[in-house]
């Protein structure tokens, strides 16, 4: 065998969890799945026809995304967001994960002198990822109090050195929400392009939905699913709308390695984003869950669960991420994340997504409620 001098893959985050799962399964009725905050409700019936019904299988799907598919986003920005976007400056991309794990090394064969990447300091871990696969480094960016990506506390050889600046509003795994035009001009300020990660959009409690969009489109790449908005992360469809220059360098690299998504993906992504109803339905239920969820893990370990402001996780100080992990996971038959998959300062919450039915959540409670003290 080959010997491996450089990159070797961590462990990824999730499998990190195999024991954990392996306790919450020795339940009756199966562990209640509160890690991965994988959709479980359906898509609109219509998305489903539009999937099987597209005669869109047979050609090779445009990598940037077909024209209605475009002109769907570009409608759903102006409806939902308020803000106009020409169709040249949206591209389809294969469910966002692969965007940003890839932006970095495309902006890396670009600007061969830089090799960093600024991201939030709790965050998906997928931003830093995308640094290493390029690689580059990643540095994290600490919050300030109001729980903002503090920039000032940016150093300036970083800012240099940066590709991008990943910000992430909703964010997950906190539930906070950012200044984007705060982020916008910083990195028009210091020549840094600004990708704004805002795929929980739909599901923001406090205040209207926003974009970095609304600062203006130069510098910055706004980043967008279907993933979670329509129950679709299966389908894999995902865009980024902004900057004319990074929009068009970035469509025309991703076009030479062949990301596309399939035909029958775009087709039915122009019938999701033109409804806005079942994303209202969906908004319902993952407050209803939020509320459920807060109420049973506040009355079982007696800690404070405040609702997120965006997102649909509960991001709660447990003391102990992993320790809590456990004996939830022994006691109730919940898999929950400890914090430190999100960033090591986070070693003391857990995160938990409401991705499960109200009768899964209400099974964990009944557990709680019958486990020995
Ligand atoms: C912050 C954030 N960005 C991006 C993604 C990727 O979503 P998808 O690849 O399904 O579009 C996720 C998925 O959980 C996420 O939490």
């Amino acid at each position: 065998m080959a010997t491996v001098s450089g990159f070797s893959p961590p462990p990824y985050p999730y499998d990190r969890l195999a024991p954990v799962q392996a306790a919450a399964a020795r339940h009756e009725g199966g562990v209640v799945d509160l890690s991965i905050g994988t959709p479980c409700d359906p898509p609109p019936a219509a998305v489903i026809e539009a999937l099987a019904g597209s005669g869109a299988e047979r050609g090779y799907p445009p990598s940037i995304g077909s024209v209605e598919l475009r002109r769907a986003c570009a409608a759903w920005f102006v409806t939902y967001l308020g803000v106009d976007v020409p169709i040249e400056q949206i591209a389809a991309c294969v469910g966002t994960k692969e965007f940003v794990a890839t932006v970095p090394q495309w902006l890396r064969l670009r600007s061969p002198e830089r090799d960093t990447v600024l991201h939030p300091a709790i965050a998906y871990p997928t931003y830093a990822m995308g640094a290493k696969l390029a690689g580059g480094r990643a540095v994290a960016v600490p919050n300030d109090p109001l729980g903002h990506l503090d920039l000032a506390s940016i150093d300036p050889a970083d800012a240099e050195r940066a590709l991008c600046l990943w910000i992430n509003s909703p964010s997950n795994p906190t539930g906070g929400l950012d200044d984007l035009g705060v982020a916008a001009a910083w990195g028009r300020r210091h020549g840094v392009p600004v990708f704004s990660d805002e795929c929980y959009v739909a599901y923001t409690w406090d205040g209207p939905p926003r974009t970095i969009l609304t600062a203006g489109l130069e510098g910055v790449v706004a980043v967008h699913s279907l993933s979670k908005r329509s129950n679709l992360a299966g389908l894999r469809v995902g865009c980024y709308a902004g900057d004319p220059d990074l929009v068009a360098y970035l469509s025309e690299v991703r076009k030479h390695v062949g990301m596309m998504v399939p035909g029958p993906a775009q087709a039915a992504a122009v019938v999701a984003l033109s409804d806005e109803h079942h994303v209202d339905e969906q908004r319902e239920r993952y407050r209803g869950r939020l509320q459920l969820m807060a109420s049973v893990l506040e009355q079982w370990a007696g800690v404070n669960v405040a609702l997120p402001a965006g997102g649909f996780y509960l991001w709660i100080d447990v003391g102990d991420g992993w320790q809590f992990a456990e004996r939830l996971a022994k006691e109730g038959g919940a898999l929950v994340s400890p914090g430190d998959l999100y960033g090591p300062d986070s070693a003391a919450f857990v995160r938990v997504a409401v991705v499960q039915p109200d009768e899964r959540m209400r099974l964990v409670a009944e557990r709680l409620a019958t486990s020995a003290p």
